[in-house]
């Protein structure tokens, strides 16, 4: 069967049953901060488990996306080197939601697998949770499985939970042996030899795990089973392994095209990029995209991982992108996305991996040297943390590297040095207050630090703490209307009024829960205070928040799904948004963002604030972001029916207040991310105006009409190229003099004093040519043209130095000459008569030239 019947058959086998199949959800899963990646069927239904969601479907069927790299599920180390674990797989799953339980769930399992794919009853095992008896007894009484096969274990492969935290329960799995010799079979086997394989889990949920390691029971109980699809497609085509079924056969025939290599000779580096391609492909489509952090760092290494393995199979050039269009040939039909997004992922995967070739024989020749430096199996924690830092290694790429040569890494070194450089990079951080180790004054114990800003500017507070650091004033409060700097905002300033004193507020920050005011001034005997936030300061923080969330919603619109915030900064004077795209955004597309956003701020529509549940809030549209952690209360901010986000910002209340938009900056801040400035307000009025004055200047100097401007400049820097180049030409074409056989010597100076009749170079350029070679003494050089004498006269540096000037020669020269000259100290030109009597001449000049030498 191949592997597309199998996923309908399971789906088909469970709709006869009353299920209604439903779309796999996305692999990155946004809505939930716990989990970086989709890693089981179960984890869209999380809310319906947990009772925070009702659902009209009490019986679902699906084929799931599932990505283990990171987190409790974890099998990236097994990837590639066995032939059944996998980065990303797909999970066929059937679930009841308070409706059936385990009878129905087993008795159903036993019966697709038996009789539907007749699976060899003699090769299939059973096990159960040890304290679960009622599951035990329900295979012996719903199957016809042998009771030998049915076989108890503890907690560690018998209870099933999502992550640290949330819904579990007891489990049964279904394991199959895979080995050779039928006969062979024994029951410490199962979850202990590769020859055995876990197939399908049965999981009944019926409890969650809270954040303090205890469990609680759920108000209702629930079947979450999930079969993994490549190696029931390797059991069904009779494959020792899943790299051998239909899902991965083509990749690794293109691989081998790609390579020119053997994939019997060398599997493993097949079996790895195979199914990391796939990793890469699902999760790209999905969102995510290759970063130094959280999500982005797995994927970044999976591709490092990846195309390290295509070293193996003599690939050095970009090759993973190349096998994004078999993926989509074989998985589109069932997952659309891959194919609608293939262009993109590929651009993806290609600029990364260009990026890390670049590194990547500078790093390994770093740790060839690192290895014949270091005496015996251990690379040290600096080492790795060098290859770590310095040559973008994953860590997990060295410990690979390191283990094909039997060597291992002080893992515990590595991760000290790694959370050092977090420390430092958090204290050069913006903010340079030291929240820790401050020495407050307690004035009153009470809570403190009720935000009361969005309504007001003004407060009358009492000071609860303070505390006075080598530069600042630390202040917290009661209440304030001061924004504390978070969600990319900055804090408010303003001013803080006492009895007898006054106090500037130069920034706001938070410390968990409290708003600490930076001021500075005195603080006289501290009492109640009256605050007055600098309006002129938070009209234009507020014009660029509001714009910002205009610009969000604008950027999806024009460049696509896929961009996401990846950074925000809401200052007064401009807004930076950093957003996940991988081309530049074009002049074009800038225009289009533009006249979206600034259409928005023409029809003046109201920003909406409300309160509501996340959930509620996510139902309604809302854009929560990347990496934001929010609590059960959220803030949603709703402009027009244009844009909807949570945020706890300030903004303006209505879009007119932003009055115009402009973007003024478009760049990239690393691969897959670009970063957009742009102004709003009067700010960008002045810019406008500013811009247009230097039009009129540009065309007042060139005196032609401003859309002749760009032709007239493209003109202009076509000559002066032209211009340079038959300069070049010049300089080239003139012949070198060699004067050094000419000159004479007058104490420690060298001199010439020379006619050339023949000289049609200009005199300059023999000059020049002199003066390299001159290191001590004087020059002076003839020539007679048609029309004109003229001379050239140089002086080294040194008698610069005391005073002789070639300049002041020249003129005298000239005087001989019956004329003049001048120049610069080392070199200048004297110009007289036509035919000139030169024997009189060059004696007079040398005797000139001997007394000043003498002298
Ligand atoms: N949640 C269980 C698992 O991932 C069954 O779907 O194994």
């Amino acid at each position: 069967m191949n592997s597309k019947k199998i996923r309908q058959s399971f789906i088909q086998f469970f709709e006869e049953r009353l299920h209604k199949n439903i779309r796999s959800s996305s692999v990155v899963p946004l809505d939930d901060p716990t989990l970086l990646f989709t890693n089981a069927g179960m984890n869209q239904f999380k809310p319906i488990f947990l009772d925070e969601l009702k659902t009209e479907n009490k019986r679902v069927v699906n084929s799931q996306k599932c990505i283990r790299v990171s987190g409790k599920h974890n099998d990236l180390e097994e990837v590639g080197i066995d032939s059944f674990h996998h980065t990303f797989f797909e999970m066929l799953g059937n679930w009841s939601f308070g409706d059936y339980y385990k009878s129905d769930a087993i008795k159903w399992s036993w019966e697709l697998f038996t009789k539907e794919w007749k699976l060899d009853k003699r090769r299939l095992w059973v096990t159960v949770y040890e304290e679960d008896i009622e599951s035990y007894n329900l295979w012996k009484e719903k199957t016809d499985i042998n009771n030998n096969r049915i076989l108890k274990s503890g907690k560690k492969d018998n209870f099933w939970e999502m992550g640290d935290t949330g819904p579990c329960g007891p489990c049964s799995e279904i394991h199959y042996y895979v080995g050779d010799n039928i006969k062979n079979q024994k029951a410490s086997g199962v979850n202990k030899s590769d020859e055995y394989w876990e197939l399908w889990n049965l999981v009944f949920i019926q409890n969650n795990r809270l954040e303090d390691g205890s469990l609680s029971l759920l108000p209702q109980k629930h079947i979450d089973t999930g079969a993994g699809l490549e190696r029931i497609a390797a059991v069904l085509q009779n494959k020792n392994s899943n790299y051998e079924t239909d899902l991965f056969k083509p990749i690794i025939k293109k691989l081998s095209e790609i390579s020119e290599s053997s994939y019997s000779k060398n599997p493993i580096p097949h079996n790895v990029i195979a199914d990391h391609i796939r990793m890469l492909c699902f999760s790209i489509a999905d969102g995510a995209i290759p970063s130094n952090d959280g999500r982005g760092y797995v994927l970044r290494r999976i591709l490092r991982r990846a195309a390290r393995f295509g070293r193996k199979i003599n690939l050095k050039d970009p090759f993973l992108y190349k096998l994004v269009p078999i993926i989509g040939e074989l998985m589109g039909d069932v997952y659309p996305e891959i194919l609608e997004k293939q262009n993109y992922i590929e651009k993806v995967i290609k600029s990364e991996e260009k990026s890390f070739n670049k590194t990547l024989d500078r790093g390994l020749i770093h740790f060839e040297k690192i290895i014949s430096n270091k005496n015996g199996k251990v690379i040290s924690g600096d080492d790795t943390f060098k290859l770590y830092d310095t040559y973008g290694f994953p860590v997990d790429l060295t410990q690979l590297i390191a283990k094909e040569r039997n060597l291992e890494l002080d893992l515990g070194e590595f991760k000290k040095l790694m959370s050092s450089q977090k420390e430092k990079a958090k204290k050069s951080g913006k903010f340079k207050v030291q929240k820790e180790n401050l020495n407050w004054n307690i004035l009153n114990n009470d809570k403190d630090s009720t935000f009361i800003g969005y309504d007001t500017l003004e407060s009358k507070s009492n000071i609860m703490r303070f505390v006075k650091t080598n530069n600042d004033i630390l202040l917290i409060l009661d209440k304030t209307p001061f924004y504390a700097e978070s969600g990319g905002q900055v804090g408010d300033i303003g001013i803080i009024y006492g009895e007898n004193f006054q106090l500037d507020v130069i920034n706001v920050i938070k410390d968990n829960d409290s708003i600490i005011h930076v001021c500075q001034g005195e603080l006289n005997r501290p009492s109640i205070v009256k605050c007055e936030v600098n309006f002129k300061n938070r009209s234009k923080v507020r014009r660029n928040h509001t714009a910002t969330h205009l610009l969000h919603k604008a950027l999806k619109i024009v460049l696509g799904d896929h961009v996401n915030q990846a950074g925000s900064l809401v200052e007064s004077d401009y807004l930076r948004f950093d957003l996940t795209h991988f081309n530049k955004v074009t002049n074009d597309e800038i225009t289009e963002i533009e006249n979206l956003v600034n259409g928005e701020i023409l029809k003046n529509n109201e920003t909406m604030l409300s309160i509501k549940s996340f959930n509620d809030a996510k139902k309604d549209g809302a854009e929560a972001l990347f990496g934001e952690k929010y609590g059960e209360e959220v803030r949603v901010v709703q402009v027009g029916d244009f844009s909807m986000e949570l945020c706890g910002g300030t903004h303006v209340d209505s879009t007119g207040e932003i009055g115009s938009f402009k973007i003024i900056e478009e760049s990239s801040l690393s691969s897959g991310v670009r970063r957009i400035v742009a102004i709003t307000g009067d700010k960008s009025i002045y810019s406008m105006q500013k811009n247009d004055l230097i039009i009129k200047k540009i065309q007042n100097l060139l005196n032609i009409a401003p859309n002749q401007i760009i032709s007239r400049i493209d003109d202009l820097l076509k000559e002066k190229k032209n211009l340079e180049k038959q300069l070049k030409q010049n300089i080239n074409n003139s012949p070198t003099f060699n004067f050094s056989d000419k000159f004479k010597k007058v104490g420690k100076y060298d001199y010439i004093v020379e006619n050339y009749e023949t000289i049609q170079t200009d005199l300059k350029i023999i000059g020049d040519q002199i003066y390299e070679g001159l290191n001590s003494g004087i020059a002076v050089i003839f020539n007679q043209a048609s029309d004109k004498s003229s001379a050239v006269i140089i002086v080294s540096k040194d008698l610069n130095k005391i005073g002789i000037l070639a300049g002041k020669l020249a003129k005298d020269i000239g005087g001989l000459m019956g004329g003049g000259g001048g120049g610069k100290p080392h070199l200048a030109t004297a110009g007289g008569k036509k035919g000139l009597k030169m024997i009189e001449i060059l004696n007079k000049t040398e005797k000139y030239i001997l007394n000043i030498l003498k002298g």
